[in-house]
């Protein structure tokens, strides 16, 4: 089948409000390492990962192999019988979350994962009450929408009793107009505003990202968690952290992006990277507040923990160790951060470049002095990098951030070759708007 014909099977048997990106969609059929091609043989490097998922790259040996070998010998078992290599995985996880995180839930989303996050914190708290941050995204299902603090995810309308959005540490556009670090992160005193003011007192769960990655990859002051954790068990409630995005070394240095302000979450939710594409999830917490299910009622997942997913993310913790570690990542994050940033210097429609390791985000703006979103420009410069070979995200509640993210098995090498191509897409974006 060739572009056209795809597209139109896809208009008339895909439901519409699909996000699909460029004004002509780009139906993709295979890939290798940090390069994809499109059914018509043309090539392009991926700098998006499938929104940062495919983290060891395409086609990774390490993970073919164990998928291979785990489709050869069972697809499918349920929860409801214990597996090899859902256990070896849940032991291999257990190394590398911080603290005693070490007892895991398996799913199949990321929506699942939090959906199960706040569940447990529900039990554990005996409180039912929530509070998530603006433009975080949490997944489709009711209470994934519910968390979410974007609108335009929000389809059918859909909310739920209980749950509260805090300001976000936005610090490009701080909600408050202060100037971080002289704000004392005033942001983080919000959450006890909102608790104080819209709850009942008592809250089950602070949830939060520590990056916002649909929401355009902001990114929290260091010490913006050590508050919010303070304030989080002052109420009575677990602290999640939604590491769907950051986690598996996706920011460098660490396994998961929390490590770095030094806080010990309760419950961390994991998913896309897991397990290099596989549908995956993790929800991970202590024993003590797992033990707090005894006796609540039962559980089961059809397809969480699946043998091959479960095997496709072992291969990639194999491959992760093996190629990628986060040290690395964190070594090459540099150099395409020091890349964007010296097009940032060239570009005045670069209005902020944030983010960690493999985890970059470049904000587009009209002008530099007034920060208006420029979410046109932005659609422009996917057209010019689509046909310069180059994938790349977008996000943010204006859609006016470039998310750059590629499989952590990038090289410096890639990175320029991005980087170059960024170069040329954004002289050819700046002509054009003056
Ligand atoms: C931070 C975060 N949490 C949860 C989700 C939901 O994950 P999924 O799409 O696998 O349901 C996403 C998806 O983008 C996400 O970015």
């Amino acid at each position: 089948m060739n572009i056209a014909q795809i597209l139109e099977k896809q208009r008339k048997h895909l439901w519409p409000n699909h996000l699909l990106y460029y004004t002509e969609p780009l139906p993709l059929e295979r890939g290798d390492g940090l390069y994809v091609w499109d059914v018509e043989g043309n090539k392009y490097l991926d700098f998006f990962a499938g929104i940062l998922t495919t983290s060891v790259g395409h086609n990774n040996p390490h993970v073919n192999k164990r998928v291979h070998e785990q489709v050869d010998k069972l697809l499918h078992t349920s929860t409801l019988y214990p597996n090899p290599v859902h256990v070896e995985l849940a032991e291999k996880l257990a190394e590398i979350t911080p603290g005693n995180l070490d007892t895991f839930y398996f799913g199949a989303s990321g929506t699942d994962a939090d959906e199960t996050a706040v569940q447990i914190a529900k039990i554990a708290t005996g409180h039912s009450e929530v509070i998530a941050l603006r433009h975080g995204y949490s997944g489709k299902s009711p209470m994934g929408m519910a968390l979410t603090g974007q609108s335009a995810w929000r389809i059918g309308g859909t909310q739920i009793a209980g749950i509260k959005h805090a300001l976000n540490p936005y610090c490009y556009r701080c909600p408050l107009k202060m100037t971080y670090p002289s704000c004392g992160v005033a942001c983080a005193e919000d959450v006890e505003d909102v608790i104080r003011t819209t709850t009942s007192g008592k809250i089950a769960a602070f949830l939060a990202e520590p990056i916002q990655g649909v929401g355009g990859f902001v990114t929290a002051p260091p010490e913006y968690f050590t508050i919010v954790e303070e304030i989080t068990h002052r109420y009575g409630g677990l602290l999640i952290i939604d590491e769907v995005q950051t986690g598996f070394g996706r920011t460098g240095e660490y396994w998961f992006a929390i490590e770095r302000s030094g806080v010990v979450p309760d419950v961390i939710t994991m998913a896309k990277g897991i397990a290099n594409g596989l549908p995956l999830s993790a929800v991970a917490t202590t024993p003590e507040i797992a033990a707090s299910t005894v006796g609540a009622g039962l559980t089961l997942s059809t397809f969480g923990g699946n043998p091959v997913a479960c095997a496709a993310a072992l291969g990639t913790l194999e491959a992760m160790h093996a190629d990628a570690p986060p040290a690395r990542t964190a070594d090459v994050g540099d150099h395409l951060r020091a890349g964007l940033e010296r097009l940032q210097e060239k570009y005045p429609l670069i209005g902020d470049v944030r983010g960690m390791g493999l985890m970059q985000g470049v904000e587009m703006v009209r002008d530099r002095q007034t920060k208006e979103p420029a979410a046109k420009e932005v659609a422009a410069l996917f057209e010019v990098t689509k046909k310069l070979g180059l994938l790349i995200g977008k996000g943010g509640l204006y859609s006016n951030t470039l998310r750059i993210a590629p499989p952590l098995t990038a090289t410096k090498e890639h990175v320029d070759e991005a980087l170059e191509k960024l170069d040329y897409a954004f002289a050819q974006v700046q002509e054009m708007v003056g």
